[in-house]
């Protein structure tokens, strides 16, 4: 059985890695990935496909950078051009994107089953591109797949028309695999940085960046919290401090260093003191890694790292932000990771996620053991 999965982004690719794997594994699906092109740069796209192993796409649509409505619509119709003549039995469509959303409504339209990976993640924040591209994904899937309890607990909420299932995070799943990996690469030599003695910020989302008051509020507070930061630039990032006039070698204790792979950021935040970002996955790769995060935003699609403390959102304001980081950086003692709970599941999410789509192409109910919560019927 042929099965597409539809990435654009960094964060998809990564997600794409553990389900690739898994589905490939199962012996039930020939895996095609198709890459809407929507990054292109070789830190965010090519870099993650070496690192993690994956296949080469099947084909890359080039849809690049544009207005949300623009690369949503130009990356629909290459998928829907590619799934015309492809006909897969299933699409797998991972994350909040804009390439995202676009394969799930190209799918969707043509009628061919398909899944979305990290269903039921809500911020309630319409003002986010990826809380609408998220609702709307998971009111047309058939399958989806939630990677929490609070996720699983949205989607029944919203009555959503497909069949949710807990599954864990596939995120999890790569975390699990490539922590050990990722401690090998010693990026602590290489950047002359002592354990736990930096933080690693990480800022791209539109919100802050595009604005150049929330941009100078962030480095103002980097700049009086004193320890060494280091920043590993997303290109809008770059754009836009170059834009505006903004410089961040004017912050004598911030390292701006290019975007780093996968692997290589996994080391840097599990030995940082703690993380700064306005990112998602950051704010659970730092909870995976025992690291307490300061998130740059009012708000959080995953409740689940504030519930258990190691989490504070505090926006752009400055004060906020260096309390923040002063309460985690003033000695307290983290909390050891295997004291934390472990809402995002036990590793296999991805195993679930195949198993699953198995059952589902195949027209059998769902199974109690993959603690499926059935919204409606199965769909044939
Ligand atoms: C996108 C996702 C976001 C995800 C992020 C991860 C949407 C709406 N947003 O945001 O959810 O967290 O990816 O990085 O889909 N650019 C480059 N080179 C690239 C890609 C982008 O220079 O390879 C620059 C361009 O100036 C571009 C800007 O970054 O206009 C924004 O890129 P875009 O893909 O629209 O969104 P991201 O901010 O990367």
């Amino acid at each position: 059985m042929k099965v597409a999965i539809i990435v654009g982004t960094r964060p998809q690719i990564i997600k794409a890695g553990p389900l690739i794997r898994a589905l490939s594994k199962s012996g039930d699906f020939e895996v095609e990935v198709v890459h809407t092109g929507q990054h292109y740069d070789y830190q965010l796209t090519k870099l993650m496909f070496e690192e993690l192993s994956l296949p080469d796409p099947a084909t890359n649509l080039n849809v690049g950078s544009g207005t949300h409505a623009q690369q949503t619509a130009d990356a629909m119709v290459g998928i829907e051009r590619f799934l015309e003549k492809s006909r897969p039995s299933a699409v797998i469509v991972p994350g909040d994107t804009n390439s995202a959303l676009a394969g799930g409504l190209a799918s969707t339209k043509l009628r061919i089953p398909f899944g979305h990976v990290e269903a039921g993640a809500r911020s309630y924040d319409m003002s986010m591109p990826e809380e609408i591209n998220r609702r709307l994904l998971d009111h047309c899937s058939g399958l989806l797949f939630a990677p929490t309890e609070n996720c699983l607990g949205n989607l029944v909420k919203e009555s959503v028309p497909g069949r949710p299932i807990l599954t864990g995070d596939v995120m999890y799943d790569s975390y699990l695999e490539f922590q050990d990996k990722a401690d090998s690469t010693n990026q602590l030599d290489l950047l002359n940085l002592e354990e736990q003695e930096y933080a690693v910020l990480t800022v791209h989302r539109a919100e802050n960046v595009d604005r150049r008051d929330r941009l100078e509020s962030i480095l103002t507070a980097v700049r009086l919290a004193g320890l060494p930061v280091i920043l590993p630039l997303h290109p809008r990032t770059r754009k836009a401090m170059a834009e505006c006039g903004i410089s961040p070698e004017s912050v004598p204790n911030l390292r701006v260093i290019d975007p780093v792979g996968y692997i290589e950021m996994l080391c840097l935040l599990r030995h940082s003191a703690l993380a700064i970002t306005d990112s998602g996955g950051v704010q659970k790769d730092a909870f995976w890694s025992g690291v307490p995060c300061v998130t740059l935003r009012e708000n959080t699609e995953w409740v689940e790292t504030l519930q258990a403390g190691m989490n504070t959102l505090v926006g752009t304001d400055v004060q906020k932000i260096l309390a923040a980081v002063q309460l985690w950086t003033a000695g307290n003692e983290r909390p050891k990771p295997s004291a934390l709970t472990h809402p995002f599941g036990d590793g296999h999410a991805s195993e679930r996620v195949a198993e699953a789509l198995a059952q589902y192409t195949s027209g059998v109910p769902g199974d109690k053991q993959l603690q499926v919560a059935l919204a409606k019927g199965p769909k044939a």
